[in-house]
């Protein structure tokens, strides 16, 4: 059972006293009657809310794919510059939403957005092992040396060290295009790992989180929601 005036705010964007001016306004109907009561308690899924007629659809938390293009920040809000939960439709926006895990502002690809603190700390701490697929365009072709460096376990030039990760060439040449697995997830670690090998990223791209991959047919910028399997999918693969 819950509030009201709570579930109003945790269903969209209003704060808990916006949301009992709405409600004491009478804008809100519970089955169709309206109800003047912020405190009022009720079963969310049980009970069709509506806002000036229109439902909300109940989802405890929500969970979106996003296909980040470069330029954009990976945080929740920021007071200069476009976020990618600034990049979720208007009407799909509520508050608590972030992205469970961090890209650089030039990366592109497979960000989580989310407002489940739990299943984003899941996904993301170290103890999970969780594997990060990402493409890179790298500035010159990569030493034999490296992806034995990068087997053993890096480490950076600060001496950080990380943990096993795994490289493989997808298109060689001059600036190869390669493939790096990594289970953890340090401050701009992909860079930092190829700049202790010699070697600039030029380019890169996130394609996959445990074992969900980017739908490629998503255009950069835009995003869909999870489904529940694809949700399971992320927890499915972790250390080999
Ligand atoms: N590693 C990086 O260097 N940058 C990212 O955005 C993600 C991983």
């Amino acid at each position: 059972m819950e509030r009201l005036d709570k579930l109003l705010c945790s269903q969209g964007t209003l704060t808990r006293s916006e949301a009992g001016r709405v409600i004491r306004s009478g804008r809100v109907t519970v089955d169709g009657t309206v109800c003047r009561q912020p405190a009022q308690k009720l079963d969310p899924a049980a009970h069709t809310v509506a806002v000036d007629g229109r439902a909300l659809g109940y989802a405890e938390f929500v969970y979106w794919m996003l296909n980040k293009p470069a330029g954009i920040l990976c945080v929740s809000r920021d007071p200069k510059a476009p976020t990618v939960v600034d990049l979720l439709p208007a009407e799909q926006q509520r508050r608590g939403l972030f992205p469970a895990g961090r890209l650089d502002k030039d990366t592109h690809g497979l960000v989580l957005i989310t407002d489940d603190g739990d299943f984003a700390h899941r996904i993301l701490s170290p103890r999970h092992h969780i594997p990060k697929t990402y493409h890179a365009v790298l500035d010159k072709p990569l030493a034999e040396a490296a992806a034995d460096a990068f087997r053993a376990g890096p480490t950076l030039e600060d001496g950080t060290q990380c943990l096993p990760a795994q490289v493989r060439v997808l298109e060689p040449g001059e600036t190869p295009l390669v493939e790096v697995v990594i289970y953890e997830g340090k401050f701009h670690q992909i860079k930092r790992m190829f700049a202790a090998v010699g070697c600039h990223v030029e380019w890169l791209k996130r394609v996959k989180m445990g074992g969900l991959s980017l739908d490629e047919t998503l255009e950069e910028g835009a995003c869909r929601p999870l489904t529940p399997e694809e949700k399971s999918s992320i927890l499915t693969e972790n250390l080999p």
